[in-house]
């Protein structure tokens, strides 16, 4: 099932999610919707509170479903290690249409559970390691605007009001 994307500046957004203490089959299903609603945007990942759902749970494809075997389903994620810089263009479906260069590691240790409660240990780098530290962001309120100066933010507050004025950027309310 394909679920609402909350956009910018939805509350829901900036709530800090909470871990995942049991995962039930309702964890499960709204993994395998999450995938699907990443598949269909087209994106790259997409944490649950972007779905509406303040939990720690991500699912992150780099190969954008080309590669079936690339879909990650990832539980309380949690960097343990990083290294190097990156400076790289990114944009995030819950601001859908803006653009900016964000600096992150280029490389990242991630411990995690699998849907199956098994504890994973994952290092990557490059775009991998873009998506795992951005979608990690969601999980705490954190989003890729944060992270640029003012004035870049600013540029993309004013062309996001104006988007909504023209009905071209939906605005979605949780809470
Ligand atoms: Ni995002």
């Amino acid at each position: 099932m394909i679920l609402e994307i909350k956009k910018y500046p939805d509350e829901v957004l900036r709530q800090k999610s909470l871990p995942i203490e049991e995962i039930t089959t309702d964890i499960k299903e709204l993994a395998s919707n999450m995938a699907e609603t990443m598949y269909n945007a087209p994106g790259y990942g997409i944490a649950a509170p972007q779905v509406g759902v303040s939990k720690r749970l991500l699912v992150i494809d780099d190969s954008l479903g080309s590669d079936p075997t690339k879909l990650m389903k990832i539980v309380n994620p949690e960097i343990i290690e990083s290294s190097g810089e990156l400076f790289e263009e990114e944009g995030c479906l819950s601001i859908p249409g803006e653009y900016e260069f964000v600096k992150r590691y280029n490389c990242v240790k991630v411990r995690y559970l699998d849907l199956d409660g098994k504890e994973c240990l994952i290092e990557v780098e490059g775009l991998l390691s873009r998506i795992f530290q951005h979608e990690i962001d969601h999980l705490d309120g954190h989003l890729f605007i944060d992270d640029i100066s003012i004035l870049q933010r600013d540029r993309i507050k004013k062309s996001i009001k104006s988007r909504i004025k023209a009905g071209e950027y939906r605005v979605t309310k949780t809470l």
